[in-house]
C-alpha cells in the first residue's frame, strides 16, 4: 500500500477501505508517513468528505493509535459528557457534579480551550492547587471514593488526534464534519466512559454555525459511539449568544459555584439540568427524562451538588474554601465597563468575537504556548432580546493588561448588534439524536409576550 495512492482516492471522492485508514494513521504516527502526506489526506477529506463506515473506521484507528483507559475496576456505568466547545461554556463544573450526587460515576478526561472556546481543565486550573494531572490510578480511586474526577488528558492517549489537530489547525482544515467527529470521538472512546452525552453546539460561537450541519455532526458521533459499544446520545443546543453571563476561566467557576448555590438562575442552570438528566438516563439510572430530571434539580435545590463539587476540589488537591470565599480565586485589578453606544433590542451577538475578545486580554491562547490568565475575562449583562437605553452596561471587562484592553472592547463592540425592532429567538435545545434517530425541536420561539 502507498500513502499516495490512498490520497488520490480521496481526491477523487472514493469511500478508502479499513485497511487504508489504518494503514494511513499507524504509518502517520510511526512517522513512516510525513506531514505533507497528511495534510493532503485531510484537505481531501474536507473536499470530499467521508460516509459512515469510513467515520467509524478512521475514529477507532485513531482510538487505537495509543494507549486506552480501562474504567472496569469503577462499578457501575460510568457516563461522560462533552461539548463541542463554546463560549460561556461552563457546563461541565456544574452537571458532573449534578450527575455524582444522583449516584452516577462521572469519570471525565477534559480539554483546554481551543481557538475561541474555553476549556473546562483551564478553568478548573484556576482554583488554587487543584491538579488536573492526575495518574491512572488517581483518576480512577478518586472516581470509586467521590464519585467523580475531571482530569486532563493523558499523553499517551490518542496521540493521532494530536498529531492530526496540529496539522488542521494550520491547513484550514478544522471544519470539517468527518475531522471534528472523529476528534471528538477518538478521545470518548479511548478514555473509556461506558455512556457519553455530546453537546453539540450550534451558531456563531460553535465550529458548526448550521443547524443542519450540527446534526449531521451530532448523528455522526452518535452513529460511532454505537458501533464502538457505548451508550450515546447528543443533544443540539444554541451557541448563538454566550451560554452564561461569565467568559474567562475564574470567572466562570465562580458562576458554576453560583447555579450550584441556586442563586443564578437562566440558560447556564437550564441547560446544565437537562444534561446532567441524559447523563442518568443514558447511563440507565432513570427509566424517564422527567424522572431524571426531577432528581437532578433535587440535588441542585438540596445543596447535594454543590457538596460533591467540594469533594472532587478536595480531593484533587485544591482548597474547597473557594465554594464561600470567591477572593481565593484569582481576580483581575481593573474591571472596565463596555457601554451601549445607542437604544435599541440586542439583535445579534456575534460569540466568536465575543470569545475573541477575551481571549486577546488573555483568558485564552493564540498559540499553543501561550499562558493564560486565570483572572481575566468579562460578564455579560445583557442577552440576545434584551432592551437597551444608551449608555447602559453591556458587559465588564476583567483586565489585567491595559493595553489589551482596547482592541478587545473594539472587537467586542463589532460582535453586539443593537436594532430598533425585536427579533425572534430560538430555543435553547434545538433537537436530540440517539441510536433511533434525529429528532428536530419546535423552530423558532418568539420572545415577545
Ligand atoms: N474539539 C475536538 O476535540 N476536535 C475537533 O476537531 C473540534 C473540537
Ligand atoms: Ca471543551
Amino acid at each position: 500500500m502507498r500513502a499516495v495512492d490512498i490520497i488520490t482516492k480521496k481526491r477523487h471522492g472514493e469511500a478508502l477501505t479499513k485497511e487504508e485508514i489504518n494503514f494511513f494513521i499507524e504509518g502517520f504516527v510511526n512517522g513512516s508517513i510525513p506531514d505533507y502526506q497528511a495534510s493532503a489526506l485531510l484537505m481531501a477529506i474536507c473536499c470530499n468528505g467521508m460516509d459512515s463506515w469510513e467515520i467509524v473506521d478512521l475514529t477507532l484507528a485513531m482510538a487505537n493509535s495509543g494507549k486506552t483507559v480501562d474504567l472496569s475496576p469503577i462499578k457501575g456505568v460510568k457516563v461522560d459528557k462533552h461539548s463541542t466547545g463554546g463560549v460561556g461554556d461552563t457546563t461541565t463544573l456544574i452537571t458532573a457534579p449534578l450527575a455524582a450526587a444522583c449516584g452516577v460515576p462521572v469519570a471525565k478526561m477534559a480539554g483546554r480551550g481551543l481557538g475561541h472556546t474555553g476549556g473546562t481543565i483551564d478553568k478548573l486550573e484556576s482554583i488554587p492547587g487543584f491538579r488536573t494531572d492526575l495518574s491512572m490510578e488517581e483518576f480512577i480511586q478518586s472516581v470509586e471514593t467521590v464519585g467523580l474526577a475531571v482530569a486532563g488528558q493523558s499523553k499517551d492517549l490518542v496521540p493521532a488526534d494530536k498529531m492530526l489537530y496540529e496539522l488542521r489547525d494550520v491547513t484550514g482544515t478544522v471544519d470539517s464534519i468527518p475531522l471534528i467527529a472523529s476528534s471528538i470521538m477518538s478521545k470518548k472512546i479511548a478514555s473509556g466512559s461506558d455512556a457519553i452525552v455530546l453537546d453539540v453546539k450550534t451558531g456563531s460561537g460553535a465550529f458548526m454555525q448550521s443547524v443542519n450541519d450540527s446534526f449531521l455532526l451530532a448523528d455522526a458521533m452518535v452513529k460511532i459511539g454505537v458501533r464502538a459499544g457505548r451508550k450515546v446520545m447528543a443533544v443540539i443546543t444554541d451557541m448563538d449568544q454566550p451560554l452564561g453571563t461569565a467568559v474567562g476561566n475564574a470567572l466562570e467557576v465562580r458562576e458554576a459555584i453560583e447555579v450550584l448555590k441556586n442563586k443564578q438562575h437562566g440558560p447556564l442552570r437550564d441547560l446544565s439540568i437537562y444534561l446532567a438528566a441524559h447523563m442518568l438516563v443514558t447511563a440507565e439510572a432513570c427509566g424517564s427524562l422527567e424522572e431524571a430530571l426531577n432528581k437532578v434539580k433535587d440535588a441542585l435545590e438540596t445543596g447535594e451538588a454543590l457538596k460533591k463539587l467540594g469533594d472532587m476540589i478536595e480531593n484533587q488537591g485544591g482548597d474547597r474554601a473557594v465554594l464561600d470565599d470567591y477572593s481565593l480565586l484569582p481576580s483581575a485589578e481593573h474591571i472596565i465597563p463596555v457601554k451601549a453606544e445607542r437604544e435599541g433590542y440586542i439583535s445579534s451577538i456575534d460569540t466568536y468575537k465575543v470569545g475573541l475578545s477575551s481571549q486577546l486580554i488573555g483568558a485564552g491562547r493564540s498559540k499553543k504556548e501561550d499562558n493564560i490568565d486565570a483572572a481575566v475575562g468579562l460578564v455579560m449583562y445583557k442577552r440576545l432580546g434584551d432592551q437597551v437605553q444608551k449608555g447602559d452596561i453591556l458587559a465588564e471587562f476583567h483586565v489585567n493588561d491595559l493595553n489589551k484592553f482596547d482592541e478587545a472592547s473594539k472587537i467586542f463592540m463589532e460582535a453586539i448588534q443593537i436594532r430598533s425592532a425585536r427579533s425572534k429567538l430560538r430555543p435553547l435545545v434545538l433537537g436530540l439524536v440517539t441510536k433511533h434517530g434525529i429528532q428536530k425541536f419546535g423552530a423558532v420561539s418568539d420572545m415577545e409576550g
